[in-house]
């Protein structure tokens, strides 16, 4: 068996009183693809960012790449963070600055490359997305699906052995929805990306995921294949796979929750 590329074990964090994750454990391989499913609000983004090494465990450990991310100096996680990409849940492109130059932003930032290089790389990463005919425009001028893909292009920016995306599919048309599914796919398949995709769509699951784990209020209802997904007898899995995420549901939303994501 290959070393994992995520070692996550007993993992809490609160935020106040609020226990949002709860004993998270799960490994994933290097070359995989795992899709993190929940209801709204059960704590999807916030595993993410533990992952990324923004938002340290109250208990717990996070090793990526076989490195334990929180007992690393923030020198060496700034480092171990360029290998991994993230596409945000709001997209987070910049509106007044071109798809193109949404793309070099964090290769001027961490490299000392010259610009003709620079250049280059940008139209590799669009060219990757299919977006190359694109790169002029400014995010306001180009589709929902299109801003996913910019969004990708950026993270891929570095050259990432491992993506994280938030989302990718949210507000998607069926269409858009499998490009980017087609995409994640590629990337795993030709570069041998590690992808972590949260998502709410069970039609994306079922095209992308090798691994799932389901959140059910912050802790882990089911760590397993995606036949395990879909062959669980447990009744909440059973209704998630049949979209049925009403039942699943937390409380509605707090007034605090809908600002931040107003804000984000
Ligand atoms: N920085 C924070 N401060 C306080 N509470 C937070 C913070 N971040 C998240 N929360 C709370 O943690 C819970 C989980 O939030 P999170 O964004 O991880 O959910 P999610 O599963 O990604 O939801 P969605 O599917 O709607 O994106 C929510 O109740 C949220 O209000
Ligand atoms: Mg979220």
């Amino acid at each position: 068996m290959s070393t994992p590329v995520i070692e996550v074990e007993g993992v809490h964090r609160s935020f106040g009183s609020h226990k949002v994750l709860r004993n998270i454990s799960f490994r994933l391989e290097e070359g995989q693809t795992l899709c993190i499913l929940g209801a709204s609000g059960d704590g999807k983004t916030t595993l993410l960012k533990v992952l990324m090494g923004v938002l340290r465990p109250d208990e717990g450990r996070v090793s990526i790449f076989g490195q334990d991310i929180y007992a690393m100096s923030t020198e060496e996680l700034l480092d171990l963070r360029r290998s991994i990409g993230v596409t945000f849940q709001s997209g987070a492109l910049l509106n007044s600055m071109s798809l193109a130059e949404n793309v070099a932003l964090p290769l001027e930032y961490h490299t000392e490359l010259d610009d003709d290089t620079i250049a280059t790389m940008v139209k590799i990463k669009l060219q990757q997305v299919g977006l190359l005919d694109a790169a002029d425009q400014r995010p306001a001028e180009v589709s929902g699906g299109m801003k996913k893909r910019a969004a990708v292009a950026r993270a891929l920016a570095m050259d990432p052995r491992m993506l994280l995306y938030d989302e990718p599919s949210a507000g998607l048309d069926p269409i858009a929805t499998a490009r980017i599914d087609r995409l994640i796919n590629d990337l795993k398949n030709g570069m041998g990306i590690t992808n972590v995709v949260v998502t709410h769509e069970m039609e994306s699951v079922r095209r992308i995921a090798d691994r799932v784990l389901l959140q059910y209020r912050g802790s882990v209802l089911l760590d397993g294949t995606l036949d395990d997904l879909l062959e669980s007898s447990e009744p909440r899995v059973q209704q998630f796979v049949n979209g049925d995420l009403e039942s699943l549901a937390l409380a509605p939303t707090t007034l605090a929750a809908y600002h931040r994501d107003l804000l984000q």
